[in-house]
Formats: C-alpha cells, structure tokens, sequence
C-alpha cells in the first residue's frame, strides 16, 4: 500500500491516475481508524476506482490543547487495517509542517452562520480549523468524491457549504452514522473509556432514541426539557447540549413546521472524554 507523506508526491500520483481516468475517492480522517470511518471507505470503493484515506491530527481544529495531546495516534495500525480492505487505497499521513508549512493557523470562514451553532459555540473557532484543513486536503488531493459522516453532522452540512462557496468542484456524499451493537456511535475517542464511562456511554442513543419517539407527538421544547431531565440525576455522564434543530439552518428550531426536517443534537461528556451524536426525527 502506497503512504505518502509529502503533499507534492502525492498530488502528482493522483493526476496521474485521473489522467488514465480513474475517478478519485477520498475520505479525510484523524485516524484511530475504526468501523465508522471503514464504512465511509467502502462506500467510497463502490464508486470509485482508488480512495486516498488521509490520517492527520490536524491541531488547528482544537480548542483543547490536553484533547489534542491525547487523541490517540495510531498510523501503523490503521495502514494493517487498510491493506486488508483493499489494494485501491492510498493514505497520506502528512506532517503538521507538510500541511501548515510553519504557520500552524486557521484561516478565518464565514459559513453563513452555520458555524455558530451547537459545535461552534461550544468549540470555539473549530470550523475555522476544520474548513482550513478540508480546504487545504482537497486542494492537494483534488478528488472527484468525498465521503462524510453524518456522524458529524453540522461539520458535513458545513463542508457542503464550502464547496459551494469556494467553488471546490468535488461531490460531497453524506454516510449514516456506525454504532457498536450496543448503539454508542463508534468514535476514535472510545477508546479512551474507562469500563464505567463505556457501560454508561450506550445511555446516550438510547435517550436519542426516546427522544425520537416523543417528538411525534410533543413540542421541541417538551422533548428538550425532557431530555436534559434524565441527564439531571446522571451519576456518571454530563450532558453539555441537547439541542433539535432544522437540518438545513442547523437552528434550534422553537415550533414545528409540517414542511421542515428535524434532527436532534447531543453532546456528553463522560469523564474528560466528550462524545457527541444525533438522530434523524422526521
Ligand atoms: P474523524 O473524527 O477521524 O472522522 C473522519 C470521518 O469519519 C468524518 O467524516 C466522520 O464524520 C466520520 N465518522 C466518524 N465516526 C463515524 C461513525 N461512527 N459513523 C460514520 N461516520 C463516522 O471528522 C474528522 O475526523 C475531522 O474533523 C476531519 C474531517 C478529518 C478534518 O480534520
């Protein structure tokens, strides 16, 4: 399997492909590489002749200097987890200086007001951090198709947004969200949970799931104060936000609309571990 480290190297190697015509997949990634982020993966082999997998911890997209310091890093283990899902995938594992050439900063992005919702007001500037670095992959890699989690919801509508705007001509193609059997949304943070946390951590799609149900009959205010009710009393989890928004404004929506489409947002932390999700409603 091809890994590249060096941002020319490998921008040369995809011209060439896509000028034998082969059509580029690409899924960006932090790594820690797990089932949600192989589900991204081969559905981008379904339709595409190669899929460049970038793994880089990107720091700019940190708020939290100890949550980058910790956020594990695993290269020779995801490149073994690679190879045995294709031979037509390709990683780019670049240094922070490949890709911020000494000036490690975020440029600044207006996402038309998608940026100041549930993550970004509780993340400060990580879309900025996070638009810097797509931007900046996508220029390198120039794909025709990139696959996103809804995992990350607000982060794959933002991305949307960028293409659009910066004109980026690459199809953003939305992934349903991969859960353990148990129903926690598989993160690379999981890992990180000690035995309580992770006997807990299934709670919050469970709430979700609940949360769901009472939406088709009770007000968005109703299903909130629900909601945060059962984490009041939680000896072991921490809600930080539970918020149900429209998913095309991402605003938390006050009285429902027969016509608009609904989704719920969760943030928890367990521990010093944060983990987020969410849910379609209607
Ligand atoms: P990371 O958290 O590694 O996630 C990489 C991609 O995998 C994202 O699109 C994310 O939504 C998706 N993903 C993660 N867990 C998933 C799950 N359980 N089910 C489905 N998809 C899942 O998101 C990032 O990295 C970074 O912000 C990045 C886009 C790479 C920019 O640095």
């Amino acid at each position: 399997m091809l890994v590249f480290t060096n941002k020319n190297k490998i921008g040369t190697h995809v011209t060439a492909l896509k000028e034998e015509g082969t059509k580029i997949g690409f899924v960006p990634t932090m790594g820690a590489l797990h089932q949600g982020h192989m589900s991204l993966i081969k559905e981008g082999l379904l339709n595409n002749g190669v899929m460049v997998v970038s793994i880089f911890v990107n720091p700019t997209q940190f708020d939290n200097a100890d949550d980058l310091k910790k956020y594990p890093r695993t290269l020779e283990e995801d490149v073994a987890l690679l190879k045995t899902v294709s031979p037509n995938i390709i990683v780019y594992a670049p240094s922070v200086d490949d890709i911020y050439e000494g000036n490690t900063v975020a440029q600044h992005f207006s996402f038309d007001g998608l940026e100041f919702e549930m993550e970004g007001r509780f993340r400060k500037g990580h879309f900025d951090g996070v638009g810097t670095i797509v931007k900046r992959l996508f220029e390198i890699v120039a794909p025709d198709n990139a696959y996103f989690g809804e995992k990350d919801f607000q982060q794959l509508t933002i991305i949307k947004k960028l293409v659009s705007k910066y004109h980026l001509g690459v199809n953003i193609v939305g992934c349903k969200i991969h859960r353990e059997a148990n129903g926690l949304a598989m993160s690379s943070r999981n890992v990180r949970l000690k035995p309580d946390y992770k006997i807990a951590a299934p709670f919050i799609y469970k709430t979700l799931q609940e949360a769901q149900i009472k939406f088709g009959t009770k007000s968005a205010t109703i299903v909130t104060q629900w909601v945060e009710q059962q984490f009041v009393n939680h000896d072991i989890l921490e809600l930080e936000y539970f918020i149900i928004a429209d998913v095309d404004t991402l605003k938390t929506v006050k009285r429902k609309h027969k016509t608009n489409t609904y989704r719920a947002f969760i943030a928890v932390y367990a521990g010093d571990i944060r983990l987020i999700d969410n849910i379609a409603l209607n």
